[in-house]
């Protein structure tokens, strides 16, 4: 249709949509922590369609123009009672056989009831985690868009909030080379709101966040507190008790903050004893309208330092008995619950581990406060994975948002220990700059932990030789020796030829075995392959003083697309245990055994 046939509909023409919807970032500058706050679930049945072509953003459908600018009737093409409804959270992927490869664009819609409760009340929308590119969409107008598949993220719509609300939320599942990650990666791309969604009211000036913390500095006895209000100009008081230690702090805010050391003797966490404490934080302006705001956490008080080759936590050495585990399920796709948590711990502990690699993104948040209560270590990473566009601008400030976002909601959980940037990035200038920049973005947001990578060998020199790891407090290294490279020897020669002056954690190693795959040791995909490649690998670390960890990869097989030979069928067959997450695999035992002489 041309314009002059007067029946044209602008948007067909307007190839540069996108960019209205992202004048209006939701990031880490806007979150707010939520935990001990009463939420309202948002979670049930919605109605859904999948957007191939990304009309709802195009044609504005949020806005539900029934007629054209000079009133004519124009027929809608959406249709939100009358489309199918669909669960959240939930991987679409997983809901519907014909949404199991779609990386489209999903509209979702629901309606929903709001009632004020108090004077001021503000109100605000908290998606936990969707992927990947998420518009928000309220009672016709744009709230705002996040970009990012595995961090949360919230909207304040008191605004724009009515009794009876129709929200419409547009999450765009593409890949693309400009995302974090890239789009080309060894897991599968899941879509849609896979994680929780509530509404939270606050106080009109609220507590945005918290960030206390034992101060590293091996006395034990120091804890540092910081509270961080939703305005710069608060007045008022901020208290903040921990009962059990007899703390009571009450502190003038200044510039929207507070920041205290006081002095205290916590029982310290630790795998062996999680000991955790209420922490109780108040915040109220006297002889004013806007009521009081009170929050609590759980929190475990714990250090954790390198020195040398070794890591400590709290003054003792620790060698980390991990491995590493991805979020991905078989009938449930990404979404997870907390069985699926427990049990992946249990799997661990089975094993005689004491910690567990994330990857290769933020997992759901309440992987960190079940492992805080189960007592595991934890390495949380972002999706800085493989050949990411790290000349490109966005691309850098969308890593370093997933990383804000990661750090601001999990950095009071005392297991988390470890923040990882990236893994296996090629060694070129461009990445250098970023990644070193992510590693002072960390530090700069958490003074506590340890930030790793998992960096590169030099095959030629056969050492461990990474640019980057002058910014980190730990070298991961990934290596498949027996795997990818036949030639096992190399192993020890690089471990030999290397001298890191750093710990180094095995970050990753294994090759894949279908259960039930019986052989040879050298019969490709059999559980005696997999078996006798463990044993070699076990028994090397053994012999290098400098290894302070190992996370064999991986717990779980899981789907992946690029794994089509017949002992894949679309699974990544590396995992200890089979997708059935039950069926354990012979060198399940070579990791127990290995680990429980430790
Ligand atoms: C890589 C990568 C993993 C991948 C694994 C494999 O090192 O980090 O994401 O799944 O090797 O090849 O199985």
């Amino acid at each position: 249709m041309s314009e002059t046939s007067g029946n044209y509909q602008a948007d067909i023409h307007d190839t540069g949509y996108e960019q209205f919807y992202m004048a209006k970032i939701l990031d880490g500058s806007g979150l707010f922590n939520i935990s001990g706050r009463h939420t309202e679930s948002l979670n049930g049945k919605w109605n859904f369609a999948a957007d191939l072509y990304d009309t709802c953003r195009r044609a504005s459908w949020y806005k539900e123009e029934i007629s054209d600018p000079s009133g004519r009737p124009r027929p809608p093409d959406w249709d939100w009672e009358g489309w199918d409804r669909i669960t959240v959270p939930a991987s679409w992927n997983m809901e519907r056989r014909e949404l199991f490869y779609f990386e489209g664009s999903g509209v979702y819609t629901r309606t929903f009831r709001y009632v004020p409760r108090a004077q001021g009340e503000r109100l605000h929308l908290r998606f936990e985690g969707a992927s990947y590119r998420t518009s928000v969409f309220l009672n016709g107008e744009f709230i705002g868009t996040h970009d990012g598949g595995s961090t949360p993220f919230n909207a304040d719509i008191t605004g724009t909030v009515k009794a009876e609300n129709r929200i419409v939320v547009v999450v765009d599942a593409r890949r693309s080379p400009c995302r974090i990650p890239m789009e080309n990666t060894d897991w599968f791309n899941y879509g849609g709101i896979y994680r929780d969604i509530f509404l939270v009211r606050t106080p009109g000036v609220f507590i945005k966040d918290w960030f206390i913390r034992l101060v590293p500095d091996g006395t034990f006895s120091t804890i540092k507190a910081d509270v961080f209000l939703s305005e710069k100009t608060a007045g008022g008081k901020v208290l903040l008790e921990i009962p059990a230690l007899g703390v009571r702090e009450e502190m003038t805010p200044l510039n929207g903050r507070v920041q205290a050391d006081f002095s205290a003797k916590p029982e310290l966490w630790s795998p062996e004893s999680p000991k955790l404490y209420d922490v109780r934080i108040a915040y109220n302006v006297p002889a004013s309208e806007n009521p009081a705001d009170a929050v609590r956490d759980l929190i475990g008080f714990r250090e954790i330092k390198t020195k040398g080759h070794e890591i400590f936590l709290n003054g003792t050495k620790i060698f980390l008995k991990g491995i590493c585990v991805h979020e991905d399920h078989e009938r449930l796709g990404k979404t997870t619950t907390p069985d699926i948590i427990r049990t992946s711990i249990r799997h661990l502990k089975e094993m005689n581990g004491n910690y567990l690699r994330l990857a290769h993104y933020p997992h759901d948040a309440r992987f960190a406060r079940i492992a805080d209560e189960e007592g595991v270590l934890l390495w949380e990473e972002v999706p800085v994975y493989w050949a990411v566009a790290f000349e490109n601008p966005d691309t850098c400030r969308d890593a370093e948002n997933q990383l804000t976002e990661l750090i601001l909601r999990d950095r009071n959980r005392a297991g988390v220990i470890i923040w990882s940037i990236g893994n296996e990035n090629a060694d070129t200038d461009a990445r250098y700059s970023f990644m070193s920049k992510l590693a002072a973005k960390a530090r700069e947001l958490d003074d506590s932990r340890l930030v790793s990578a998992a960096c590169l060998i030099n095959h030629e020199k056969l050492m461990i030789e990474d640019r980057l790891a002058a910014s980190l407090d730990v070298i991961g290294i990934n290596e498949y020796y027996g795997w990818y490279d036949p030639d096992f020897d190399k192993l020890p020669r690089i471990l030999a030829n290397s001298n890191p002056g750093k710990p180094v954690l095995i970050c990753e190693f294994g090759g894949g075995a279908r259960a039930g795959q019986r052989g040879t040791a050298d019969d490709l995909f059999t559980e005696d392959k997999q078996k006798a490649l463990y044993e070699k690998q076990v028994a090397t670390f053994k012999k290098c003083a400098y290894i302070a960890g190992t996370t064999p990869w991986i717990l779980y097989d899981f789907r992946c697309p690029r794994r089509l030979n017949r002992y894949q069928e679309g699974f990544n067959r590396k995992g200890l245990i089979d997708q059935d997450r039950n069926t354990k695999k012979l060198a399940f035992e070579v990791m127990r055994q290995f680990y429980g002489e430790l």
